[in-house]
């Protein structure tokens, strides 16, 4: 019988680094989804030499955000921070989590933060002081506001990460490519100030209710403050659990949300390895699913494109004779 199953980890874009990277087991394709070219796999190859394109005027002040914890947005923060600087971007890297810091254990750069952010604006110490340089690609930086369990400062928010922004924005080193803020978990003072300085956002969410439902409010809290540049980053997906319709697809995700996607992340058991080991994901080699799914977000975040989730018809299963005899029986 020929049914109908939603598969998440499809798509097709032009500038798709390795458009087959997700290619659905079954065919064919859904009809309205754009037909792949006939040397995918040259054109893919060919595309990932290349280097991105930046669209935009820089600094591009990217928040990652999501509502919800626990959803990935530390993890994407760091894979897609090393990605661009990989891309020869040069990238200053916010952790705006303030008192649950984590992104330099991810980053593995935790015995090297002696200033944060706080003690520059108190005037303890210069900007360059509190921004450590990642010893594997140097155009990557990492700013922490403050100490691992400290609470948010009363005269802390979103003007003085503004000024943090502008002052990056000046230095002698130059202007960085991308600023990227690890946002909060909540919606809260900290939700605010990190999201302030802000031109353009990525939202993680995990394809179940709780977390779509806190995606969305966070869409409308961007969109008020005047963020209308949102994409999304779907994590965790789980295509086993797709086809057994115990998960929502990324079609679905991306109806209810109406965002643009810019990734889609399938669960991966290497992922909490490399966040134990402090090192970033997209490192790894031979490279991982997840690692490789970062990568094509990092280069469409760089390039401004998006990606589709389509819809993938399963083939009609071939039966034998014993299957047609349960099948003319009892229906099934
Ligand atoms: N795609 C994934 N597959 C498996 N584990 C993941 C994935 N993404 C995130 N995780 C795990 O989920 C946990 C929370 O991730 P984190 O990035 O800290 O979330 P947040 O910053 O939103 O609180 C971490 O242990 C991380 O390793
Ligand atoms: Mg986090």
């Amino acid at each position: 019988m020929l049914t109908l199953k939603p598969t998440a980890l499809s798509s097709f874009s032009s500038s798709n680094p390795i458009p087959y990277l997700f290619k659905p087991l079954h065919k064919p394709y859904h009809p309205l989804s754009p037909k792949p070219s006939s040397f995918p796999i040259i054109k893919s190859i060919l595309q990932y030499n290349r280097k991105p394109q930046l669209a935009g005027t820089t600094p591009r002040v990217v928040v990652i955000t999501s509502g919800k914890g626990g959803v990935g947005k530390t993890t994407t923060t760091a894979n897609l921070g090393i990605s661009l600087a990989r891309h020869g971007f040069s990238v200053v890297a916010i952790d705006a989590d303030v008192g649950l810091r984590n992104l330099d254990l991810l980053l593995g750069l935790e015995n090297r933060v002696n200033y944060t952010a706080l003690e520059v604006l108190n005037g303890d110490c210069r900007l360059d002081q509190a921004l450590v340089r990642d010893k594997r690609w140097s155009n990557f930086e990492l700013l922490c506001i403050s100490k691992p369990r400290s609470k948010l400062p009363l005269g802390f928010g979103g003007k003085a990460l503004i000024w943090l922004v502008d002052a990056l924005k000046h230095r002698n080193e130059g202007c960085p490519d991308f600023i990227i803020i690890d946002c909060p978990a909540g919606i809260d003072a900290g939700f605010i100030t990190a999201i302030t300085p802000a031109n353009e956002a990525v939202l993680v969410t995990t394809p179940d209710i709780t977390s779509l439902r806190d995606a969305d409010r966070v869409t409308g809290l961007l969109e008020c403050d005047g963020i209308k540049d949102i994409k999304m980053i779907v994590n965790r997906v789980r295509t086993d659990m797709i086809k057994g319709e115990d998960m929502m697809s990324v079609l679905d995700v991306q109806e209810m949300l109406g965002l643009a996607l810019l990734g889609v992340i399938p669960e991966d058991t290497e992922v909490i390895r490399s966040t134990n080991r402090g090192y970033p994901l997209v490192l790894n080699k031979p490279p991982t699913l997840a690692g490789l799914a970062f990568e094509q977000a990092a280069w469409r975040l760089v390039e401004q494109d998006s990606m589709t989730a389509v819809m993938v018809e399963e083939q009609p299963k071939k039966r034998g004779l014993l299957e047609y005899y349960y099948f003319f029986k009892y229906g099934k």
